[in-house]
């Protein structure tokens, strides 16, 4: 199967890079199934029920979220409603949405997606990751009856992130970090069959801080005073991911590639 993973849309012109782009990439990589991190496409700070729907309707299958899921107040009215949107899994049980779903691909195949968010340096502080993802996946297995299992692990230290990509090795096709908005290059296959990216950097306009206008971030560094509201830089997005193609047989991970496209950052295109 080929899976294309975009990192966190910041803004606009994270958003907007997105849906242009989608057809384009659906053809040439021949993707079988399309996820997007959306927790900042609202004008950085989560996403609206018209976002989660237009970003759909450009190609995505499925949007995850992060620390920034319910940014936006509505989105804990329409959160058990949308299929296609996941927050975190290890938010208390009882909290609107879904931190996990299988979904059909493109090619026929099921796959499992799952959102879950680390606990170091962030905020909130959520339920343990791993025993999150143990009691995920103890009723889905890779290759029994899924044929893929992604896993969007929103977190900053890249330490918890490299841990929890040993943690799932080889019981998972994925394991993506997002949250930081900055690409690694640590793009492996795991010694178990396990595809890892520590992050996999944003959507969004890296003439910034993070994907925000780089003024009012500048300014709270030097003057420890909130002068302005922190908003999405406007320049050209750069759409960063990874494509991986699995194994049909065993789900586990062929190939990892990174891709960049557009904006600041130097092109790659997955090999
Ligand atoms: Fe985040």
């Amino acid at each position: 199967m080929r899976i294309l993973f975009l990192g966190d849309m910041v803004g606009r012109t994270g958003r907007e890079a997105v849906i242009k782009s989608l057809p384009d990439l659906s053809q040439k990589l021949k993707l079988d199934f399309i996820i997007v991190n959306g927790e900042n496409a609202a004008a950085g700070f989560g996403i609206t029920r018209k976002i989660l729907h237009q970003v759909l309707e450009g190609g995505a299958d499925v949007i995850t979220s992060g620390n920034h899921a319910f940014d936006q107040r509505e989105t804990l009215g329409w959160a058990d409603e949308e299929e296609r949107f996941l927050r975190p899994a290890n938010f208390p049980t009882g909290t609107p949405g879904r931190g996990s779903n299988i979904y059909e691909a493109r090619n026929g195949a099921l796959i499992l997606v799952s959102n879950i968010m680390g606990r170091v340096f962030m905020k909130p502080e959520l339920d343990d990751p791993f025993s999150a993802a143990e009691s995920e996946f103890s009723v889905c297995s890779l290759g029994l009856n899924v044929d893929a299992i992604v896993v969007d692990f929103h977190a900053e230290a890249t330490s918890e992130s490299q841990c929890f990509g040993h943690f799932l090795d080889g019981r998972v096709s994925l394991v993506v970090g997002t949250h930081t908005h900055i690409p690694t290059s640590d793009y492996q296959i795991l010694s178990g069959g396990t595809a890892y990216i520590s992050d996999v950097g944003m959507c969004g306009d890296y003439d910034s801080s993070l994907g925000m206008d780089k003024e009012e971030p500048l300014n709270r560094f030097l003057t420890k005073i909130s002068k302005n509201r922190v908003e999405p830089a406007k320049g050209t997005a750069t759409v960063c991911g990874v494509m991986v193609i699995t194994d049909d047989k065993t789900g586990l991970a062929l190939s990892i590639s990174p891709l960049r496209a557009g904006g600041k950052l130097t092109p790659v295109w997955p090999s």
